[in-house]
């Protein structure tokens, strides 16, 4: 059985101080039950913080990024080393913000995913097709790529560390969601291809995430998908009680 795995990706929100509180806020409302699990992911500013707050909590703490070199001359990058050095267990790579704005190749995707592996971090790796692109038809072989290039050269035993996260680029931010069924279809499309690489029960034990404007009126509905484990959630995560209720998949 696959653990759900519902991440907060605050994205470019939140000073130390308002994370603190939204810590706060969220930590009344979340009740973290043992068949799912949660991942907060702040900007990096806001790492010890949160860190320091859900301490002794169930809840994890994830970064919306990394670089994949340990140490240099990188100026403004982030290593695995100093995310692990603060707790941090989960990173999301290749988030379409970063692909879109800061020219994230699908190479770079993969020598992400590799450094973070190799420092126990859990990779959260997105995938996803724009509007353009689902309605000339190619979301198939451009999320099949994405995978492919994402995992490749990963061992088998690692790549069961990491989640798969399909956000459909025109749905995120703009209220318009997947319908359940076609997130549903296009998960299971990329448990395929994972299974091509892997074999079935590798691809069987990898969680793959639906994100792009989850809300609590939506949750409950996706997670009935037999192929959906989970959700990367954006805007909604950044209040404690929707928040709170997708986690519950309380509608
Ligand atoms: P929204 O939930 O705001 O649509 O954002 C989705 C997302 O990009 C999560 O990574």
């Amino acid at each position: 059985m696959r653990v759900p795995v519902i991440a907060g990706n605050w994205k470019m929100n939140k000073t130390p101080e308002e994370a603190a509180a939204l810590c706060r806020a969220l930590l009344t409302h979340l009740d973290v039950l043992d068949d799912r699990e949660v991942v907060l992911c702040p900007p990096f500013t806001a790492l010890a913080t949160v860190s320091e707050a859900i301490r002794g909590t169930k809840v994890v703490l994830g970064a919306q990024n990394v670089f994949y070199e340990d140490s240099g001359a990188y100026t403004g990058e982030i290593s695995p080393l100093m995310l692990q050095a603060l707790g941090v267990k989960y990173v999301i790579i290749g988030h379409s913000e970063r692909r879109q704005y800061f020219g994230e190749t699908d190479e770079m995707v993969n020598r992400k995913v590799k450094a973070a592996l190799q420092h126990d971090l859990k990779p959260i790796i997105c995938v996803g097709e724009t509007l353009a692109q689902r309605e000339a038809g190619v979301t198939e072989t451009l999320v099949k790529s994405q995978v492919d290039k994402a995992f490749h050269d990963i061992a088998a035993d690692e790549a069961k560390q990491v989640v798969v996260a399909y956000e459909p680029i025109w749905a995120i931010g703009t209220g318009k969601t997947a319908t359940s069924r076609e997130a549903n279809r296009v998960i299971g499309m990329i448990r395929g291809t994972l299974g091509e690489i892997y074999g079935d029960s590798v691809a069987q034990a990898i969680r793959i995430q639906y994100g792009g404007s989850v809300k609590p009126g939506n949750m409950a509905e996706l997670m009935q998908e037999p192929e959906i484990d989970g959700a990367l959630v954006g805007g909604a995560s950044l209040d404690a009680e929707s928040f709170a209720r997708i986690v519950r998949y309380d509608d």
